[in-house]
Order: structure tokens, then sequence, then C-alpha cells
């Protein structure tokens, strides 16, 4: 089995869009609970393509919407998408709002951003009465497709190259703990989970869709022909954990925490 070449050391537009409307949907239902009427400035943190973007842009057509990401491919597909929004190229972890924002918006992208609740805490603190934090971080690293990444990493002949990869996504903290820690910074917080269960064409099609996510940092640590010995380990590994459904079609289960702050 070969796996389609992607370059390895960086977010790659092209790979993370193939799942597009599977990987928007948590947003949709970000922004759906996101409690403003109107908006006039408006921040994407961690906005990838632009999918994201988007959809911030038609729901407050007038608002100001500014993308931030640190990957320039991510950022060179978003402005092309979207021609009239200022996108800008900065590390979250150093980013504070330079001007009273109605809402910051960062839908799967805290999860990679190391003390990514002081991260939210700072944010929170920085927004004006009313303003909104709202986030959607994947919760899945106990899953078997997460389970399984760290297994075959485990494996020879990768084990040692890939012994740092792991720290790159550790299990997200406690709602408990985003409660305790927001809560005395704003006025009212919502915190849920949502279990997504997506429809997949097979085990390779797992394996596509964690090439544009978690699986980054494994095969950045890789040469292109290792990298392809470890994605076929990981496949079988995907095939034994997750069995095909009546009409050959696999379930990916994903959970997901979502917390909408108003400050
Ligand atoms: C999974 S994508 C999310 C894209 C989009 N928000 C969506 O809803 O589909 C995560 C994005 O976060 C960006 N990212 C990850 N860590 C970052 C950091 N420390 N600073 C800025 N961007 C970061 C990546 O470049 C990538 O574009």
């Amino acid at each position: 089995m070969t796996f389609e070449a992607t370059p390895l050391n960086d977010w790659n537009a092209r790979q993370y869009l193939r799942f597009e409307d599977e990987r928007t949907r948590p947003a949709r239902d970000l922004l759906a609970q996101v409690p403003l009427q109107q908006a006039r400035r408006v921040v994407d943190l961690g906005c990838g393509p632009g999918n994201s973007t988007e959809l911030l842009v038609e729901r407050f057509p007038d608002a100001t919407v500014t993308g931030v990401d640190a990957s320039k491919d991510m950022l060179r597909m978003a402005r092309e998408r979207l021609p009239r929004c200022v996108f800008v190229e900065a590390d979250i972890a150093n980013w504070i709002p330079r001007e009273p924002l109605d809402l910051v918006f960062a839908n799967a992208v805290l999860q990679w951003v190391p003390n990514h609740q002081g991260v939210m805490a700072r944010v929170l603190e920085a927004l004006p009465e009313g303003g909104v934090l709202a986030v959607q971080m994947p919760d899945n690293t106990r899953e078997p497709s997460h389970a399984c990444i760290r297994e075959v990493a485990r494996r020879e002949p990768w084990a040692k190259s890939l012994a740092s990869a792991e720290a790159a996504r550790p299990d997200l903290p406690s709602p408990e703990s985003y409660y305790d820690l927001l809560k005395p910074l704003c006025r009212r917080i919502e915190i849920w989970h949502t279990v997504y269960e997506h429809v997949m064409d097979g085990p390779k099609a797992i394996v596509e869709w964690f090439k544009g996510s978690t699986l980054l940092p494994y095969l950045s640590a890789l040469d292109a022909s290792t990298a392809n010995d470890f994605l076929e380990a990981y496949t079988a590994e995907i095939a034994r954990h997750y069995p095909p459904r009546f009409d050959g079609q696999i379930l990916l289960r994903f959970p997901r925490l979502f917390v909408v702050a108003t400050r």
C-alpha cells in the first residue's frame, strides 16, 4: 500500500479539507450556541483554510472578521477563499486581543497550544463585558483511533524517532477544570460534549483523516518510506478496531468538548 505524499512537517490545507464537511460541522454547532445578535469585531483563532472563518462571515456579515493562524499553507488557502477578510500569521500561545472584541472563536485548535487553559483565561479576561469566547476541541485522545497511533509508534523500527510525538496532543483537562478556571472571569458559561459518529469509507479513510491533524507530529519525524510503513501498520490496527457495518462503511466515534463563555 502506498499513501499519497503530503508535506509532513506543516499543516496541509488540501489534506485537511478532504473531510471539510465533517470538520466544519462542530464549528457550526459551536457557532449556533454563541449568544450574540450582532458583532462588530470577530477573531477566528486557528482559522485554518478559512472554513470556520466563512461561517463567522455568514453569521455576522457586518463584522470585521480576522483569522489568525501559524501555518503559511493554511493562511494562503484562507486568503484565497475569503479575500475580503484579514488573515494574520501569529502563534496563539502569545496572542492577545489588541482591541475590544465581540467574539473570539477557536474551533479545533487550542488542543494543539501548550497551556491552552492559560490562553483561554487570558483571552477571556481581555474581552469587554458581553464579549464571547467560543472554543471547541477534540476530546478523542482515549479513542481507538489515537490509542492505535500511540501503540504503533512504540514499535520498532520507529519508536526512537517517535518518542516525543505523543506529547503534541495531551489528554484534555476535565470539564470541571474549565469551569473552575473560567467561571470567575465571566458571567455565563456553557460546557458540553458532543459525540459525532462520522461515516467513513473504510480504514484508509480514517488514516487519511488523521493525516490532516493528529498524525502530523508523527509523520514529520519520519522519512517518506518509513512514514509509509508506519501508516500501513496503523491502517491494519484501525481495521482491527473499527469493524465494517453491514454496508462496508465504518463509524468513526469522535467526542468533542465545547466551551462558550460570556464575559
Ligand atoms: C484543525 S485546524 C482548525 C481549522 C479551522 N478552525 C476549523 O474549524 O476547521 C487547526 C489550525 O490551528 C493552527 N494552529 C495550531 N497551533 C497553532 C498555534 N500555536 N498558533 C496558531 N495557529 C495554530 C494550525 O495551523 C491549523 O490551521
